[in-house]
């Protein structure tokens, strides 16, 4: 497929387990794009409080906690490293201690506040394939793609459960399951940037669709895009 050489910016959002990521680190590969995959800043986060023994209800101390974490991004080819307070936390941020919290985080309106110049920032060169809740609605509205990735629940739990279980993680499918309808239910009815698709994002279901077949639909929405 010949795509044009104009960079873009394309906004992936979605409920947690759809494969965002997935689809977001294939087509920055695919494009030659950088991926930002923004719940690694909340997760980051997540982990300072964790580390520091800061309970995640106290806004308070949250976000003192959010604006004293040296939070980076290091991009390497096309992965992108989570480095907190100079340490690579790219695979802690995924334990289930994190992923049990970070909701809590991400709802906080200051938290919020702070990371949104820090993800806007990143798109001042284009050429981004930025993946979380908000990137088409509050981040990137202007985003030249915006995709909404959606799967059964059943799906999304199974996915999660062997991505557990790869790294040597126990977990039941019930659990996972509880885990991520917990998620949906906080990220979707919080009152800052609850996730909700943008009127003019495309929803792709990802439940039926192999790896390469959702790479290859986004990668037909891009040239469309950009011819
Ligand atoms: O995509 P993820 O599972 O790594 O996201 C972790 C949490 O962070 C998730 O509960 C929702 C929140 N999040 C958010 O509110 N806004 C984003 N742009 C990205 C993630």
């Amino acid at each position: 497929m010949t795509i044009s050489s104009k960079k873009i910016i394309i906004a992936i959002d979605g409920f947690s387990g759809c494969g965002k990521s997935t689809l977001a680190k294939d087509l920055s590969a695919a494009l030659h794009y950088t991926h930002i995959d923004t719940g690694a800043l909340y997760r980051a986060i997540t982990l300072h409080c964790i580390q520091h023994n800061i309970n995640v209800a106290d806004i308070h101390s949250v976000m003192a906690a959010t604006t004293s974490a040296d939070i980076k991004l290091k991009v390497e080819g096309h992965t992108t490293k989570t480095i907190l307070n100079g340490e690579d936390v790219t695979d802690r941020i995924k334990n289930p201690d994190v992923a049990a919290k970070v909701s809590e985080v991400a709802k906080i309106s200051s938290v919020r506040a702070h990371l949104k110049a820090l993800q806007q920032s990143f798109g001042e060169q284009k050429g981004i394939v930025m993946d979380g809740r908000d990137i088409g609605t509050v981040i990137f509205p202007q985003a030249e793609l915006k995709l909404f990735i959606i799967a059964d629940i059943e799906e999304r739990s199974r996915r999660r459960l062997l991505e557990m279980e790869e790294k040597g993680v126990s977990y039941t499918i019930e659990e996972v399951k509880a885990n991520l309808l917990k998620r949906d239910h906080i990220d979707s009815s919080r009152e800052v940037a609850p996730l909700k698709r943008a009127d003019d994002a495309i929803i792709i279901d990802t439940t039926y669709l192999s790896r390469q077949d959702q790479l290859e639909k986004a990668l037909s929405l891009v040239k469309e895009v950009k011819n």
